[in-house]
């Protein structure tokens, strides 16, 4: 069977995650390829003694170049701070590898358009991370929406809360710090995950009209002191999209202070007639509305309904884990051709379009008017 060798630069909390869907990759009943983790550079040696454990890692290192200079490594997974990107995003293509990046694929507009020039210039393999619509629940989204079932669309919801940031004394780190993060804050964070399903459907927003919120603008600094905390907490971007030659709503929500919500990804798309609902807060539950005599919403539970066959009994419930690693199976399938119309991950185009909305939604938010994104 053939076999793909992964290099992964940025052994932090994403690192591990490629690691551990890897390390099972066995589990994909079928799957045409071997994945192999190979390589694993991180400037922390501390962070690189976790990989240990890994049989299959024959390079663990704190210089880039030794990774990217290894023959056994194929493709590079990039799981950086956002001000990283950039810079190594294009070190990888300039190897001569292929590249899964991390969103939201280079700090600003500017950096994204940079990355994208250089993929189209090197030809390379490149896709961007958003795992959450890998979810049965959102490819079920994805399915009722192509149906043409809904009828006329009448508006798009999607969002992403979290609520790890309610505690104000939770130490600052880089993902709340501009100059890491990037001035889009969350919608750096979470923007791409909420615009990965719209985006495919074709709804990219023509205007939008942002409200973004600095909610808790000073942390610990973990050392006794205070940090400032200068990125947007929440955002909240009224945007309109084109369907049909008919203008439609599309609210969009990106909360890191979100009462209650753990890590909760949703969409929901109502049309005259039919609708579609679906939330991780409750993994395996779709909501289907039918306008008939009665206007009825249907709770389906869902199963473990995935594009790549696994050795999971079809009535189990999905995680997290489960459809990061239905991700990597759709870059990976993709990438050697075997993808055969199923949801492929995010586009270099589409996450240059996903910066074009947080550009406008900053600039929105600032004349506090909306604004036409081109
Ligand atoms: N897809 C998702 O659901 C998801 C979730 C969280 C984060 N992310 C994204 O993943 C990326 C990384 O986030 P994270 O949460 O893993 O961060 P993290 O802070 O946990 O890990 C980053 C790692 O990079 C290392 N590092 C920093 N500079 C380096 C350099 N120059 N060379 C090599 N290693 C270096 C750090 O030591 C750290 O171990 C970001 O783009 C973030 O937005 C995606």
């Amino acid at each position: 069977m053939k076999t793909i060798n992964v290099g992964i630069i940025g052994g932090g909390l994403m690192g591990k995650e490629v690691a551990s869907a890897l390390g099972r990759w066995f589990v994909l009943n079928d799957y045409p390829l071997k994945v192999v983790l190979k390589a694993v550079c991180d400037i922390n040696k501390e962070a690189l003694k976790w990989y240990e454990q890994i049989p299959t890692i024959d390079l663990l290192t704190t210089d880039y170049k030794a990774l990217l200079d290894s023959s056994n490594v194929d493709v590079v997974y990039v799981a950086l701070p956002h001000h990283l990107h950039e810079e190594y995003y294009l070190k990888v293509l300039e190897a001569g590898k292929d590249l899964f990046a991390e969103k939201p694929f280079g700090i600003n507009l500017e950096a994204a358009k940079i990355i994208k020039n250089k993929i189209d210039e090197s030809g390379r393999f490149v896709r961007c991370s958003s795992e959450m619509p890998f979810f049965p629940g959102g490819q079920r989204v994805i399915k009722e929406i192509l149906s043409g079932r809904l009828g006329k669309v009448i508006e798009v919801k999607a969002g992403f809360c979290h609520s790890s940031d309610m505690d104000p004394f939770k130490p600052i780190n880089w993902k709340r710090q501009s100059k890491f993060c990037g001035d889009i804050g969350v919608m750096g964070d979470l923007g791409m995950h909420v615009m990965h399903i719209p985006l495919r459907m074709g709804w990219k927003p023509d205007r939008v009209y942002a409200q973004l919120q600095k909610i808790v603008t000073k942390r610990p600094d973990g050392k006794g002191g205070w940090s400032e905390c200068d990125t947007w907490n929440n955002a909240h971007l009224s945007s309109t999209i084109s369907i049909e030659g008919e203008e439609v709503p599309m609210l969009l929500e990106m909360k890191r202070l979100a009462p209650g919500e753990t890590n909760s990804w949703f969409i929901e798309v109502f049309g005259t007639e039919g609708g579609v609902r679906y939330s991780t807060k409750d993994t395996k539950v779709l909501w289907t509305f039918n306008r008939e005599k009665e206007q009825i919403w249907q709770r389906i539970d869902l199963g473990f309904q995935v594009p790549f066959p696994t050795i999971t009994g079809g009535i189990f419930e999905p995680g997290f884990p489960d459809c990061f690693m239905q991700m990597l199976a759709a870059y990976f399938a993709e990438r050697e051709g075997f993808l055969e119309g199923r949801l492929g991950c995010v586009t270099p185009e589409e996450a240059v379009m996903s910066h074009q909305v947080f550009d406008a939604a900053l600039k929105s938010h600032q004349s506090k008017s909306a604004i036409v994104i081109p």
